[in-house]
């Protein structure tokens, strides 16, 4: 049996006509207990290493193969996810989602196509999905936002503002991640979702016919398998699924089976299809660090206004990028005359250089907040990041501030 056919049955019956839900596992027969109790042998360390390091390569030559033909569009999530249409706090809200795993866009485009108030966030670690979204008819940059991160290594608010999306959706991309990485892909959806912001979750259930179909020698572990392209599959039970999502900080509010047959038309059988659907929250009164970063929001975007405001009002003159530094201080003469004071010049270095300053200056408070900052911050051997409330500058080596014309870190009053 190919990889094409078993996915296929997945997407072989949209309208779900004979599904069933249910919170306890499937019962198993004798034959089918037997198979998975004799079915020990794991996939060597080596091969699941390289499978891990490989894990974007092999759904990016899955695209690659399949283009966009493989998935129908899911017409489905509006019916089974009543939060995509009725989780507005008001009639014409706009609603913001994020399609985390996005593939094609097969979940994305028919919600574009239905609501005409909504903007989506969509995110795929393969490059050729998410250009194969990009280059979709229906997407319109006004109302979508296709990019690419893996969801176990790059940072989301890199695109997505802390606690803005409304609701996330997790549809069969949380069983292609390692177990290992599961976590970290739900912490970063539980930074970018507002309090209250829910998660939709709908994946491959445990003991479901996929699941009984591996043959020995493609099991990675516990529940987890690796399909004959190099894809690979998890098989989740309530009761892991809810054990993530909690530890990620949510709250569950659905968490059921959904049960139904399905025939396999190549095989001639009538098969036992398991997933697993559910809804988590973000706890309303969520005291993360994020949530207390968003509730100093306002504050500190007043404080960012009356500090630029300051900056425009001050009587210095500001440091002009095309003339050189000696020219600019003349109006200001006068006042470091009288002080005589000097200032020292400043360099800025990256973490090679003893505290990166290599002179000693004295900051003024117009430093913004730092976990405010991070979200911007990318990490970088070696590198150090400098910031003022209006200009930034990162560095490896070594730097005089005097030839950064663009920044007015140099003193406006004293002779650099
Ligand atoms: C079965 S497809 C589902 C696509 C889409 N959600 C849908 O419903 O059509 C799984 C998707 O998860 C993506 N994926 C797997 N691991 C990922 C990761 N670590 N970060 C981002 N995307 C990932 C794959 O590239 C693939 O497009």
């Amino acid at each position: 049996m190919s990889v094409t056919g078993e996915l296929d049955l997945l997407e072989s019956s949209p309208d779900f006509p004979h599904q069933s839900t249910g919170l306890s596992e499937r019962t198993l027969t004798p034959e089918e207990l037997e198979k998975l109790r004799n079915d020990r042998v794991l996939v060597s360390d080596f091969k699941q290493q390289k499978l891990e390091l490989e894990a974007q390569k092999n759904w990016d030559l899955f695209y690659k193969r399949n283009t966009t033909n493989f998935f129908k569009d899911r017409h489905w999530t509006t019916r089974e996810f009543d939060e995509l249409k009725n989780c507005r706090e008001s009639q014409g809200q706009k609603l913001v989602l994020l399609e985390a795993g996005c593939g094609v866009g097969n979940c994305i485009f028919p919600l574009l196509e239905e609501d005409l108030n909504i903007f989506i966030y969509a995110c795929d670690f393969s490059p050729r999905a998410v250009e194969f979204v990009k280059q979709n008819a229906l997407y319109c940059t006004k109302r979508c936002l296709a990019f690419q991160c893996d969801l176990t290594k790059d940072d989301l608010q890199a695109t997505i503002q802390v606690e803005t999306v409304d609701v996330a959706t997790l549809i069969f991309v949380l069983s292609a991640i390692h177990p290992d990485k599961m976590q970290k892909a739900l912490e970063q959806m539980y930074k970018v979702l507002r309090p209250g912001g829910i998660v939709l979750f709908r994946d491959y259930g445990l003991y479901d016919h996929a699941m009984l179909r591996f043959k020995s020698g493609n099991k990675l572990g516990e529940n987890f398998y690796v399909r004959q392209d190099g894809t690979r599959s998890f098989f989740f039970s309530r009761e892991y699924l809810a054990g993530l999502f909690q530890q990620a900080g949510f709250e569950t509010l659905v968490n059921e089976y959904v049960l139904r047959e399905t025939v396999n038309k190549k095989e001639g059988l009538c098969v036992p299809r398991v997933f697993l659907q559910s809804k988590f929250r973000k706890p309303v009164s969520s005291l993360s660090p994020v949530k207390q970063g968003c509730k100093r929001s306002q504050h500190d975007k007043d404080d960012i206004d009356a500090m630029l405001q300051e900056i425009l009002d001050d009587d210095f003159q500001p440091i002009s990028t095309h003339e050189p530094i000696a020219a600019k201080t003349t109006t200001s003469d006068s006042y470091f005359e009288t002080m005589s004071k000097k200032c020292c010049p400043v360099f800025l270095g990256g973490s090679g250089v003893p505290h990166g300053i290599g002179t000693s200056v004295s900051q003024r408070n117009n430093m913004p907040d730092y976990h405010k900052l991070k979200v911007k911050l990318r990490r970088k051997k070696g590198g150090r990041a400098y910031a003022c409330q209006c200009s930034w500058h990162s560095t490896l080596s070594l730097t005089d501030l005097r030839e950064q014309q663009q920044l007015k870190w140099g003193c406006g009053k004293h002779k650099v």
